[in-house]
């Protein structure tokens, strides 16, 4: 692994947009990407560049069954809100969350990710060392499949929702296994309640319990964190 730490994640959005940059001038087709707080930085320096992108495609981690694109709380409204409204891909894929059929929809991304295998994907990583929405315990060659949500996190996104009950109990996720096939990550992670994932992540032992430990097993990671999520590494990078 490769590991930058930068002052904090607005100097992390300028390395991110550095490696994006690279990876397209070097012939990256497929881009894997991810929502949440952590890339927003790097997604706004690519979609306020001049780079040009149109010809390639994205491809997304995850999504929330029962949400459609309208819905202000899906990941695809996100994507849309975040990169794909200000600057669009050719194609941009991400799991159909109105499609309750988990068998077709994750045999249906699994053939998306096997037609559009990515070149760079981009992750960020949950404080209990989730990627994607592969929680502690998933196995490292899992492919995409549908992840029932534990309390805590339907807890925690209760705020973001009018009544509990809109609240998604399920998600779709592409697996550790098809993440591990991208041919080059970078993964963000900013602030200290990122410091244990990343200490796990970077220097703890491959287990299954930190789910970004198996990047370890990955040839071509760049990891992008600021100082308070780099605090709990033993050396200097
Ligand atoms: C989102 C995703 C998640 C997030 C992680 C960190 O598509 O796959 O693994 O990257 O939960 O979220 P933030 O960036 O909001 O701290």
């Amino acid at each position: 692994m490769k590991v930058i730490v930068v002052k904090n994640a607005a100097e992390g959005g300028k390395q991110g947009f550095q490696v994006f940059k690279d990876a397209l001038a070097n012939g990256a087709k497929v881009f894997g990407l991810a929502t949440g707080s952590t890339p927003i930085s790097t997604y706004d320096e690519i979609t306020s560049s001049d780079l040009d992108f149109s010809h390639v495609t994205s491809v997304n981690l995850d999504e929330y069954v029962g949400l459609g694109p309208d819905h202000p709380q899906s990941y695809n409204y996100f994507m849309h809100e975040h990169f794909f409204n200000k600057k669009p891909f050719a194609n941009s894929y991400l799991p159909d969350g109105l499609n309750k059929d988990a068998e077709a929809e994750t045999k249906r991304y699994d053939k998306v990710i096997a037609d559009n295998p990515i070149d760079l994907g981009i992750l960020g990583l949950g404080r209990n060392g989730h990627i994607g929405f592969n929680e502690p315990g998933t196995p490292f060659d899992s492919t995409t499949h549908q992840v029932k949500l534990t309390e805590s996190t339907i807890a925690a996104n209760a705020r973001f929702f009018d009544n509990e009950e809109e609240v998604p109990k399920y998600a779709y996720s592409m697996g550790i296994g098809s993440i591990l096939k991208d041919k080059q990550i970078l993964l963000e992670a900013y602030g200290e309640e990122k410091a244990d994932a990343v200490k796990g992540m970077i220097e703890g032992p491959v287990t299954p319990d930190l789910p970004a430990s198996s990047l370890q097993n990955h040839d071509k990671v760049i990891v992008v964190i600021d100082e308070a999520a780099a605090s709990k590494l033993s050396k200097k990078y």
